[in-house]
């Protein structure tokens, strides 16, 4: 299945994924069709070209609406014809306009298990509240805030000793194999769709 990332900033994930595609370990994948970034500056984007993938960058203009540039967006992606979309550190609320046409087509990584921390910086809120074990998730994108259908999720135990930072870093660690897994399983259609549960035919 053809493959397409959308990233806004660092893109530690979108590298891991490109990587293990690379060394042929995400097996479902056929290419990684381009990295895109709505950020200029996002250092994803240098790494990905390093890697050899086709970049595009698409910042959203002030005087347009979420669904003008939601359309652009579509625009810029559609002659890639990819059956997938990953999200990995994407800074942006992907609205309608865009799901109608990926339906059940993208899924996101969020640094935390689930439906606790919502939305920015979920591993400092996860810290901040004291939670002994937090982690990360790989769910489905649907209209909700980070709440669609999860797909899988790694437990990451927080230490007394932990700065916020530590935690984040360890969180990172596990994202990056939790994310290439989950790309795996969907590319190869693995899954059924019950409710909200994700059924993963067995690995
Ligand atoms: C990750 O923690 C991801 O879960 C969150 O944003 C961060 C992106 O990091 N959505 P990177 O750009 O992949 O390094």
């Amino acid at each position: 299945m053809k493959t397409g990332i959308f990233i806004s900033g660092t893109g530690s994930n979108m590298e891991a994924v490109i990587k293990n595609f690379q060394k042929g370990s995400i097996p479902g994948v056929s290419e990684i069709s381009f990295v895109l970034s709505d950020k200029k500056s996002a250092p994803g984007i240098e790494k990905a070209q390093k890697l050899g993938i086709h970049t595009i960058v698409l910042p959203k203009m002030k005087e347009e609406s979420r669904e003008e540039y939601e359309i652009r967006l579509f625009e810029a992606v559609r002659p890639f014809d990819t059956g997938l979309i990953v999200l990995a550190g994407f800074m942006k609320i992907i609205g309608s306009t865009f799901l109608s046409r990926y339906k059940g087509k993208i899924i996101n990584i969020h640094p935390s298990l689930l439906p606790s921390f919502k939305g920015v910086d979920a591993q400092t809120q996860a810290f901040d509240y004291g939670v002994k074990i937090s982690g990360c998730t790989v769910h489905f994108v649907d209209e909700t805030l980070d709440g669609g259908p999860v797909i899988l999720q790694k437990a990451v135990e927080r230490y007394d000793s932990d700065t916020a930072d530590d935690l984040k870093h360890r969180i990172l660690e596990q994202e990056h194999r939790l994310l290439s897994e989950a790309v795996s399983i969907v590319a190869q259609g693995k899954y059924t769709i019950k409710g909200r549960l994700v059924l993963l035919e067995r690995r």
